[in-house]
C-alpha cells in the first residue's frame, strides 16, 4: 500500500544539469512540497551504470544536491540524499533483479538506446537499471513520482515489478499479516508544457547531458551572458508565432521554445501563444531569453555558492541519508520476512 502523498524521485549526478532536467523534474519539484511529504534522491549508484571519474562523480552528486536547494527544496522539512548512502536500495534492487525479467529489460527503450549495437559489451548495471530504480520508488512506497516524458516506461516496468512481487509472495505477504497490495502502484507525475524539452539546435531531438554540442542545451551553471547566448542563436524556422496552439504542429522548434517560455512563467502554452501570437523571433527571443536570465541566473549563483561549500552540501546528504534509512529499513525489514531471509 502506497504511503498515502507520499513523493519520491531522482536524478543522476552524470554530466552537468540542464534546462531540461531543471523544467522537466526539479522545478515541478517545489510545488509538490506544499502538498507531499517529498524524498529526492541524487542516485549516484545510476550514474555508474555508465563510467564516471571518481572525483567527477563526487563534483556532480554536489552539483545536483546544490540544484535541489537553490531551487527551492527544503532539505530540513523533506528528504534531499544520495542514494549510496541506504544501502537498502541496492538489498532490495538485488530483490527485484529476482523477480523481474530479461525480456523486461531488453524492451527498455532507453536501454536500447544507450547500448546501440553494443548490447553485449555494456556493463550488467545498465541492463538492470530499472530494477534499481524500482527498488528506489518502492522502498518509500511512494504515492507520485514526477518525472520528465522519458522515464514513463521506466515507471510502468516499476508498477509490473510491484505486482509480480506481490502476486509472486502474495501467500507469505498474508502470512505475515500485511496488507495484499504490498507494494503500491506508484502513479507517475508527468505533465505541464515541458515533459520533454528539445535541444536547442535541433527540435527533434531531446536536450541531453550526452549531446556533443554545448550549445543545443542550457545549463544550470550558465551564466547570464550565455544563457542569452544560446537562446538567441536557438534554430527556429521563419514564421512568426502562431496564436494558439494547433498552430505549433509541424514547428518542433517553436514548440519548444514556446514550451520553454511557459514552464519558466508557469504558464500554458496557450496563455504564451494568446500574449505573443503574431509576433516574429525577434520579439519572441529577447523575451524568452530575459525570462530565462531572471529565472535561471539566480539559481545559478546560489547553486555555485553551495557547490563552493562542500561541508555543508555533504552535510546535508548525510542528515537525509539518515532520515532515509530510517523509513527503507522499515520496508526491507518486512521484504526480508516476506522472502524467507533470516535475521
Ligand atoms: P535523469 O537523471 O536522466 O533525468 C532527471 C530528470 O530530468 C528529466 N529530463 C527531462 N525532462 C524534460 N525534458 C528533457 N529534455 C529531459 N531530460 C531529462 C527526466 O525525465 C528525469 O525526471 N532514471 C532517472 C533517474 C532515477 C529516478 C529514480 C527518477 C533513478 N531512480 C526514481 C524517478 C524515480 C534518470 O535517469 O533521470
Amino acid at each position: 500500500m502506497s504511503i498515502k502523498n507520499r513523493v519520491f524521485s531522482g536524478i543522476q549526478p552524470s554530466g552537468d544539469l540542464h534546462l531540461g532536467n531543471y523544467l522537466g523534474a526539479i522545478r515541478r519539484f517545489v510545488p509538490l512540497q506544499e502538498t507531499h511529504e517529498c524524498i529526492y534522491c541524487v542516485v549516484d549508484m545510476h550514474a555508474i551504470t555508465v563510467w564516471q571519474d571518481p572525483d567527477e562523480l563526487r563534483r556532480a552528486t554536489r552539483e545536483v544536491a546544490s540544484a535541489f536547494i537553490a531551487a527551492g527544496i527544503d532539505p530540513k522539512a523533506h528528504i534531499v540524499f544520495n542514494q549510496s548512502q541506504v544501502i537498502q536500495h541496492a538489498e532490495l534492487a538485488w530483490v527485484f533483479n529476482c523477480i523481474a525479467r530479461i525480456g523486461w529489460m531488453n524492451r527498455m527503450t532507453q536501454f536500447k538506446d544507450k547500448a546501440g549495437k553494443n548490447s553485449e559489451n555494456v556493463s550488467l548495471g545498465l541492463l538492470a537499471y530499472p530494477s534499481l530504480m524500482a527498488a528506489d520508488i518502492l522502498l518509500y512506497k511512494a504515492s507520485h513520482v514526477p518525472v520528465g516524458d522519458d522515464q514513463k516506461q521506466h515507471l510502468e516496468l516499476t508498477r509490473d515489478i510491484a505486482a509480480k512481487f506481490n502476486n509472486d509472495y502474495a501467500a507469505s505477504i498474508a502470512a505475515e499479516g500485511l496488507a495484499e497490495e504490498f507494494f503500491p502502484l506508484t502513479e507517475p507525475l508527468i505533465a505541464g508544457p515541458a515533459t520533454r524539452i528539445m535541444s536547442l539546435r535541433d527540435g527533434k531531438k531531446k536536450m541531453s547531458k550526452s549531446d556533443p554540442s554545448d550549445a543545443s542545451r542550457i545549463s544550470l551553471l550558465d551564466d547570464a551572458d550565455a544563457i542569452a547566448k544560446k537562446i538567441k542563436r536557438a534554430t527556429t524556422d521563419p514564421e512568426p508565432l502562431p496564436s494558439d496552439e494547433k498552430g505549433l504542429e509541424g514547428r518542433p522548434e517553436a514548440d519548444n521554445l514556446v514550451g520553454i517560455y511557459a514552464a519558466l512563467s508557469d504558464k500554458s502554452k496557450a496563455d504564451v501563444l494568446a500574449e505573443f501570437g503574431g509576433a516574429g523571433w525577434g520579439v519572441f527571443k529577447p523575451a524568452l531569453a530575459d525570462l530565462a536570465v531572471s529565472v535561471l541566473a539566480p539559481m545559478a549563483g546560489e547553486m555555485q555558492r553551495l557547490i563552493d561549500d562542500p561541508e555543508t552540501i555533504d552535510a546535508v546528504l548525510r542528515e537525509g541519508a539518515d532520515r532515509a534509512r530510517v523509513l527503507a529499513e522499515e520496508t526491507m525489514t518486512q521484504v526480508r520476512r516476506i522472502v524467507g531471509f533470516i535475521r
